[in-house]
């Protein structure tokens, strides 16, 4: 078994563009044999770095059921280091230290209708719940998703959308489309307008804080209990490893306890969203 909190090399295998700023990248240790023990929960993050750059934290974007060939991240260039990763060509390395955090069980949303809630970037750890849910691995469950983003240029996953409005139900809104965008426009909580969700439903909430209190206010008003409300927090994340406290709410250190919590649990907590 390897160590986690050990930098490990990991080759670039692909990379596709996302978005302007965002690309995804298809990573496989170069220990072969750590790539195959190598496993995570989606909501799961890595720290991802390159020498003398630093590291930081990023979700994953892909499904663990392919965690021991690779895995995928999704950088978006908004600093020194992920600028410096943005410039990266397929078969180049970057260090890997990892799995961290709890991330969402899969085992807790069988059998119940799942609702799935992203926006912007903070769409990513969705992608492997929906991926899971496609590949069949949660059975007899109804899934919805819904994705509020900027515009068409930082709408992340444009290819899958067909297939996954094929076999799920997906539902996106553009806040500030092209003039060619076909689609919704306005805000996230506007999907929810005549949307039925029953009150088993589970939902899984990632994106900006603000939109959370406006999406919980959605789901309480469909019976929605708050134990069946998951949400995360890696938005507050800054080192990720428990050094800085950039991350600390009530009794809880975002990037040690979370990011994903359940919103019974944090509820109570001043100004959490
Ligand atoms: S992000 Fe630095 S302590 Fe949690």
């Amino acid at each position: 078994m390897f160590n986690i909190y050990q930098p490990q090399k990991a080759k670039i295998i692909s990379l596709n563009t996302e978005s302007t700023d965002t690309k995804l990248f298809r990573l496989a240790l170069t220990d072969k044999k750590n790539q195959k023990e190598f496993n995570f929960l989606p909501g799961q993050f890595v720290q991802i770095g390159l020498p003398g750059w630093g590291e930081c934290p990023i979700s994953f974007a892909s499904s663990p059921h392919q965690s021991d060939k690779y895995f995928e991240l999704a950088i978006r260039k908004v600093g020194q280091l992920t600028g410096q990763l943005s410039e990266l060509k397929k078969g180049d390395l970057v260090d890997i230290r990892g799995p961290f955090g709890n991330g969402f069980d899969a085992d807790l949303f069988k059998d119940k209708p799942l609702v799935l809630v992203g926006g912007g970037c903070g769409f990513v750890p969705l992608r492997p719940l929906i991926m899971d849910y496609l590949a069949d691995k949660m059975e007899n469950t109804v899934l919805q998703i819904f994705y509020g983003c900027k515009n068409e240029d930082t709408l992340l996953f444009k290819k899958e959308h067909a297939s996954w409005n094929r076999q799920a139900e997906l539902n996106v809104i553009l806040e500030k489309p092209s003039s060619k965008w076909a689609g919704k426009k306005g805000l996230i909580t506007d999907l929810f307008k005549n949307r039925v969700i029953t009150s088993n439903s589970i939902a899984v909430l990632v994106g900006p804080p603000l939109m959370y209190r406006f999406v919980i206010a959605e789901l309480k008003k469909r019976q929605i209990t708050d134990e069946n409300i998951y949400l995360s927090l890696e938005k507050k994340m800054y080192c990720g490893v428990g050094v800085c406290q950039h991350c600390a709410i009530g009794p809880y250190y975002v990037c040690k306890d979370g990011p994903v919590f359940r919103w019974s649990d944090i509820k109570d907590i001043n100004n959490i969203i």
